[in-house]
């Protein structure tokens, strides 16, 4: 018992010190464990290690640097990013500006003109973006009658009266933001399909 008693006793007490001896002390930095956990291999837009050596045990550079080593000496203060021209503005994946009205703006929406040029092809995406996204309420034609539609209650018939008048503007912001009961859609469906569904209500839906 007594011996292993004490193999028990050193062993714990080398693991210990072999723990102790990663840690950091003085001009040692300590060991990590796992250090792709911690440092990205891959070019980071928002990071930089800027001491070349750093990883330089695990390194399989060809140019012989620090695994970590991740900053771009061409830009000023070796950042990764350059910060973009004063005054750039985003564009969303389409290409167009994000839109920034608030749900209440519906005035302003309204003098907004269709960016998407009107071709059959662009009809056509308007049509089964309809169907995908508006049937269910509006049903197929637009007349207020679609199954879950009916379940709400009180959905408007886009082909009936003033609604015939509307602006493509003011149709984009109330499938953008929403309106009364009816929920916005601008996280599910990107603008310029949603331009593409206006142009599908008023050439089709609303001439019919
Ligand atoms: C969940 C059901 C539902 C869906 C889905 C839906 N709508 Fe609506 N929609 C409504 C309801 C309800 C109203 C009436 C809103 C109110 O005034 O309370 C309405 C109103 C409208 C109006 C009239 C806005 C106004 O100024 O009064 C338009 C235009 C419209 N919807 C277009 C669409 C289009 C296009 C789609 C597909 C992208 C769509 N809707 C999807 C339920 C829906």
């Amino acid at each position: 018992m007594k011996l292993i008693r004490s193999i028990y006793v050193i062993a714990t007490a080398g693991v210990a010190l072999g723990f102790a001896s990663c840690s950091a002390s003085g001009d040692h930095p300590g060991y990590e464990y796992a250090p792709q956990m911690y440092n990205s291999v891959a070019y980071e837009p928002l990071t930089q290690i800027v001491n070349e050596d750093e990883g330089k045990w695990v390194s399989t550079r060809e140019d012989e640097k620090g695994e970590f080593f991740n900053s771009n000496i061409n830009n000023p203060h070796r950042m990764n990013m350059r910060e973009p021209v004063a005054n750039t503005v985003p564009r969303t994946k389409d290409g167009l500006l994000p839109y920034r009205l608030k749900a209440f703006e519906l005035e302003k929406a309204a003098e907004l003109e269709n960016p998407v040029e009107l071709t059959d092809e662009v009809l056509e995406d308007g049509r089964l973006l309809f169907l995908q996204y508006c049937k269910a309420c509006h049903g197929i034609n637009g007349e207020g009658d679609g199954l879950a539609g009916e379940v709400i209650g009180g959905v408007a018939n886009l082909k009936g009266g003033a609604y015939v008048d509307l602006p493509e503007g003011h149709i984009f912001h109330v499938i953008m933001k929403g309106k009364g009961r009816m929920g916005a859609h601008g996280t599910q469906i990107p603008q310029e399909r949603i331009w593409k569904i206006v142009h599908y209500v008023k050439q089709e839906i609303q001439k019919q």
